[in-house]
């Protein structure tokens, strides 16, 4: 407790952050408000959902800790939630119940990832650059596009900015957590491009919870301390696509598991979404533990943005590393977003063997959502 209590007050010198949760009164939303409550690089939280939000925001605004907190319920409060954002952490849809994968998901949670992403896309970009080109003044171009720009502008008639010049892009960092993360992170980059400020540094798919799950049942298996431990967790979020690399795990424990230890260590990780899933038996999935990775990565995400250096986490983004156009490995995050993307490293032959059967699941599944958000299905 005294650990907690010093964390949530550890917020001397840090620059002020806005984060904002949609989603906010859901199973995942309530405690990863909560803890967002409790960082110490959060200034301002904005927690909308469709209903709910007002009891959500009252209980937790009691917490003395710095974050001061708003609830935004129904859409048109919307644009006012995300005035501002630095982060914004999405865990709006349905979770899965017994016998259903991410995808059964995609009907519902693809349209509600596409409308969340596009009020951000509306109201959290900025302008990224500017010639010295005459033409339309700023205030006209700012009407044109029915955006907010949150830089301050020169909003006179002698500004010199010209359309075709300026890019916008959104500004805030998108923390997707909606499955099917697979699909729903192509859909939001869709719905950003189509908007014309897709910023690829900034749509990140929270793949967490692989990472902590991976830790946790590495660290217990092996005999080691988990707070010692590190395992990277590669490829996308759901079943086979989730291949964590055991062979590249801090501290190396290939002197006390075999093969076969291994192969249970991935399925169990790969699976763990479904152990919840049926534990739970009808009533959701995971909320405590992806509450706790949410909350992980958006704090990591803020430190980037604050410049902390060498801030290292694993996440779902635009790639280039292998074929598919998402991938998750590990990213450097900074001031920007996304900074660096490593590559793999090496591979045991059965992780080289689980790469490649998970490339075409995955890449169908980004098919999927491009689809979905260019209208094709
Ligand atoms: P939940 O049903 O308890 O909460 C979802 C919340 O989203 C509800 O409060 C609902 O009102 C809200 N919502 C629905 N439509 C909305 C909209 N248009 N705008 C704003 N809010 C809206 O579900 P839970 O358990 O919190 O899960 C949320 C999502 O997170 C699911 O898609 C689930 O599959 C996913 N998830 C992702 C994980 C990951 O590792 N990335 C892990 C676990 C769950």
């Amino acid at each position: 407790a005294s650990g907690l209590r010093a964390y949530a007050s550890a917020s001397g010198g840090l620059p002020p952050r806005k984060v904002a949760v949609l989603g906010a009164a859901g199973g995942i939303g309530q405690p990863l408000s909560l803890l967002m409550k409790l960082s110490p690089y959060v200034s301002e939280l904005a927690l909308y959902d469709i209903a709910g939000t007002p009891g959500v925001a009252a209980d937790v605004s009691h917490i003395n800790s710095k974050a001061a907190v708003k609830g935004y319920a129904g859409e048109d409060q919307l644009g006012e939630a995300l005035k501002g954002a630095d982060v914004v952490i999405i865990p709006a849809g349905v979770p899965r119940k017994p016998g259903m994968t991410r995808d059964d998901l995609f009907k519902i949670n693809a349209g509600i990832v596409k409308a969340l992403v596009e009020a951000c896309g509306k109201h959290c970009p900025k302008v990224r650059a500017a010639s010295s080109q005459a033409g339309t003044d700023a205030c006209s171009w700012r009407l044109f596009v029915e955006v907010q720009v949150t830089e301050s502008l020169p909003c006179n008639t002698q500004a010199d900015w010209s359309l075709p010049s300026l890019m916008a892009v959104v500004q805030a960092l998108l923390n997707i957590i909606s499955n099917p993360v697979n699909s729903t992170v192509p859909i939001a980059a869709e719905t950003l491009k189509r908007l014309g400020v897709y910023d690829e540094k900034r749509v990140l798919g929270v793949t967490t919870l692989d990472v902590v799950r991976a830790k946790t049942f590495y660290a217990e298996k092996a005999g080691l301390d988990v707070s010692k431990v590190d395992v990277p967790v590669v490829g996308g979020h759901a079943g086979v696509t989730i291949l964590p690399l055991f062979s590249q795990a801090v501290p190396n424990a290939a002197n006390k598991l075999n093969d076969a230890d291994i192969d249970a260590l991935t399925k169990r990780t790969q699976d763990g979404g479904t152990e919840v899933v049926q534990a739970k038996a009808g009533k959701g999935s995971a909320t405590l533990s992806m509450a706790y990775a949410g909350a992980l990565f958006a704090d990591a995400c803020l430190r980037g943005l604050n410049g902390d250096p060498d801030v290292v986490e694993c996440t779902y983004v635009a790639s280039t590393i292998t074929d598919a156009p998402f991938f998750s490995s590990k990213v450097k995050l900074g001031k920007n977003g996304v900074e660096q993307i490593f590559g793999l490293g090496e591979l045991s032959a059965y992780e080289a063997e689980g790469l490649k059967a998970l490339m075409p699941e995955l890449r169908q599944s980004i098919q999927k959502g491009e689809d979905f958000a260019l209208e094709k299905q």
